[in-house]
């Protein structure tokens, strides 16, 4: 039983475009009257109030009126790994303490979009990696993936991992925005088709490449033309 409604964005590493992936997808829902909030359980790498972090980034790419201290409570400065960054703040965090900041985030939405730190290995806390935390919240889970070479091998071992503590991944979103030179990279044409076969899970859509200032109506616009959003609608129905 999850403790709230929510979709956990995952994803085969750091800088794989989880953050325009978990905005988008908050961004279309609520664009089609699903009261959708997003949550970020642990932030590291830039200062709360400088707008450079995930929280502030959320927050202005899907206009959501909401503090980045709800968003992010546990957001540390330092461009570490959250448990190393937490732990040279002289913070202790628990997996106890990241539900309960989940809670709270969740709180007067229908439906939470999360996004995690790095990939589903990560060590967020003392006692949990991320993996650990999407389970706790009993939540399905969605990989960013790279679309270019190596991609592969990344979404196929974090959909294994998944598998393997039995999160269900509801699938996985092919990001072009990251791969420098895709249009070089012969591999673009076959990697879906081998990540479904391997994995066993469907790619929901390619996100292109964004220019310019990224907004609420950008994003909705591209999911509409890129993403298929059903099995989101599914999963949050659940
Ligand atoms: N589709 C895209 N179009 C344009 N820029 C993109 C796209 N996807 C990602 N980027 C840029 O690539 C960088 C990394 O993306 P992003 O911050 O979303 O990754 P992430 O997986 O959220 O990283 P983290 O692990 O730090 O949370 C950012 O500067 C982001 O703006
Ligand atoms: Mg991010």
């Amino acid at each position: 039983m999850n403790i709230f409604s929510g979709l956990f964005i995952t994803g085969t590493d750091t800088g794989v475009g989880k953050t325009i992936v978990t905005a988008a997808l908050a961004a279309a829902l609520r664009a089609e009257g699903i009261h959708a909030g997003i949550w970020k359980p642990v932030q590291s790498g830039a200062q709360l109030g400088s707008g450079a972090t995930d929280a502030e980034r959320l927050l202005r790419y899907t206009g959501i009126p909401e503090r980045p201290e709800t968003v992010a409570l546990f957001s540390f400065a330092a461009p570490l790994a959250p448990l190393i960054a937490a732990r040279q703040a002289n913070i202790s965090v628990t997996l106890k303490d990241l539900v309960s900041a989940g809670k709270t985030a969740a709180r007067g939405y229908e439906t939470l979009i999360v996004e995690g730190a790095g990939g589903a290995a990560v060590p967020l806390t003392e006692d949990c990696l991320t993996a650990d935390l999407i389970l706790e919240l009993g939540l399905p889970a969605l990989i960013v993936a790279r679309s270019g070479m190596g991609t592969v091998n990344h979404t196929a071992l974090t959909a294994f991992f998944l598998q393997q503590r039995k999160i269900p991944v509801i699938g996985v979103i092919m990001n072009d925005g990251t791969g420098d030179g895709l249009d070089q990279d012969p591999s673009v044409a076959t990697n879906v088709e081998l990540i479904e076969h391997i994995s066993g899970h469907r790619v929901l859509g390619r996100f292109p490449v964004l220019q310019g200032e990224i907004h609420p109506q950008v994003l909705v616009d591209t999911v509409r033309k890129s993403i298929d959003l059903e099995p989101v609608r599914r999963a949050l129905a659940m």
